[in-house]
């Protein structure tokens, strides 16, 4: 069982995320870089984070017509990062146009997901708001998915409530990487479907990204390690059940 945690980065600059890694003392956790910090610093910042060994997923989520995505992606291949991604919203061309560009640059390793729904969207939002009105939060979430798994993408980002009908519709080693994760009793901020770390274990979630709730910590890593632990003493009692 791989380390399920990705913390979210989501700091104004280089230094003040190498601040709060260096609390971690060596470790090199997973790490999300998100739109603020990677464009704020750029590929050395990305550069800094893979010499010291640190996993990585650049979270910035690329939606424009096929060939620019193209061209994007063959650019972000060569950081050599572990997961990078793309709104399914552009639609099968545009996905197969991102996944193209990675190969172009060699990137076979690197994982392509894409975002469903924002964790922020609610089903308000999808029907007065993007005018999606016959189709639930939840179904959209699965159809997006499935435009993914038959572009040939690795997984998506979605909320843990739809972890487990994504992992049912595109099979199981389809990724499923979900934010919107608060421990218990913990701020939801903006976030609108959010889960537990043990409901997250349980409901089919392969990373969690977590962000304020580790990031704004008074003791991070003890609250790194609360979580972790959380998550695998749900994951092994209910040793995905959900799936057989
Ligand atoms: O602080 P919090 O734990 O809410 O951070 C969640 C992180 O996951 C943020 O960096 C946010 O941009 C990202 N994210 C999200 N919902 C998505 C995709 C990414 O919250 N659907």
């Amino acid at each position: 069982m791989e380390n399920p945690v990705i913390i979210a980065l989501d700091f104004e600059n280089a230094d003040k995320a190498k601040e709060f890694l260096s609390s971690f003392k060596g470790q090199s956790p997973y790490v999300k870089v998100g739109m603020e910090l990677y464009y704020a610093e750029g590929p050395s910042f990305i550069k800094w984070l893979k010499e010291r060994n640190f996993r990585i997923f650049l979270d910035l989520k690329l939606h424009d017509i096929p060939t620019t995505v193209h061209k994007a992606m063959k650019v972000l291949g060569s950081l050599n990062v572990d997961i990078v991604n793309v709104h399914a919203a552009g639609g099968t061309a545009m996905l197969k146009a991102a996944k193209e560009g990675l190969l172009a640059a060699g990137a076979y390793h690197t994982k392509l997901i894409a975002v469903t729904q924002l964790t922020s969207t609610t089903e308000k939002v999808l029907s007065d708001e993007l005018l999606i009105k016959d189709t639930s939060l939840n179904d959209c979430v699965a159809h997006y998915a499935k435009l993914a798994k038959d572009s040939g993408l690795d997984g998506v980002v979605c909320s843990v409530q739809e972890a487990n009908s994504i992992k049912k519709v595109c099979g199981y080693d389809f990724l499923t990487v979900t934010p919107g994760i608060r421990p218990q009793g913990a701020d939801t901020h903006d976030q609108a479907r959010i889960a537990t770390p043990a409901e997250a274990a349980r409901m089919g979630s392969d990373f969690m990204v977590i962000g304020r709730s580790i990031t704004h910590s008074d003791q991070p890593v003890n609250t790194y390690k609360d979580i972790l632990n959380e998550w695998r003493e749900s994951y092994e009692n209910n040793n995905r059940k959900t799936f057989a």
